[in-house]
């Protein structure tokens, strides 16, 4: 039995977590969010002050860690040699080592293969910046989802704010156009559109909007697919 698998690909904040999410509900899939466990490895190497740019340790390191996942009550777990650390991974700090840690091919091998499997028994709504390019390029819908920098920064600004956390807009958007160049430029596996990945613009669109158009698009190609 062949799965459906939908890649949605694009930089940090253009949404993609929160309509993937809203995506597999719908459909019934599983969620797999790739993001979080490049963050998993990253908290790996920040508690072992492991430095982004110490590939030898980052090499070594990932003989000896081990990160799964697993679904409770639909929600995706990441496990970082065993602990649950969903709790621990969502700062800027680690979303910064991640994308650091994840230019090193060894990191995104290990990751890539957890990933693959995955999408070979279930059908699957990933996200990542790679997935329709280097893990799922036979996935049957692609999305490439994007927002202007400006109006990412905006919503992490404001995502904060309901936190009751202040912070500097024009920081956060240095910061994400600085983490989209690394992302975009590094050797392995970079985030670029896949040619025939589907382009979106969220700038202008509410979440409900992005959702309603993914569905509309994987109702045409379900059809075509059977
Ligand atoms: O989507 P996110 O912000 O949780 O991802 C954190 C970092 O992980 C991102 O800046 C780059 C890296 N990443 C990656 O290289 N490939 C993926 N498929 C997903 C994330």
């Amino acid at each position: 039995m062949t799965y459906f698998n939908i890649a949605i690909d694009g930089p940090a904040g253009a949404g993609k977590s929160t309509i993937a999410k809203k995506i597999a509900k719908q459909l019934g899939f599983i969620y797999v969010d790739t993001g979080a466990m490049y963050r998993a490895m990253g908290l790996y190497f920040l508690r072992n002050q492991i430095a982004a740019n110490d590939k030898a340790s980052i090499e070594k390191s990932c003989q000896e860690v081990n990160v799964t996942i697993e679904y409770k009550n639909g929600e995706q777990n990441v496990l970082l040699n065993g602990e649950n650390v969903n709790g621990l991974i969502r700062t800027e700090e680690v979303g910064n080592m991640a994308s650091a840690s994840s230019v090193y091919k060894v990191v995104r091998l290990k990751l890539v293969e957890l990933q693959q499997n995955l999408a070979k028994r279930e059908n699957v709504v990933m996200d990542g910046r790679d997935i329709g390019t280097y893990v799922l390029p036979e996935a049957q819908l692609k999305i490439y989802l994007t927002a202007s920098s400006k109006e990412r920064a905006r919503r992490r600004w404001s995502e904060l704010k309901e936190k009751g956390i202040t912070s500097d807009m024009n920081e956060i958007e240095k910061d994400i156009i600085e983490r989209d160049h690394r992302d975009m430029t590094r050797d392995f596996a970079p985030l670029k559109q896949a040619e025939d990945a589907i382009y979106l613009d969220s700038s202008e669109m509410t979440i409900d909007e992005v959702v309603h158009k993914i569905l509309e698009l994987y109702k045409i190609q379900k059809e075509k697919d059977v």
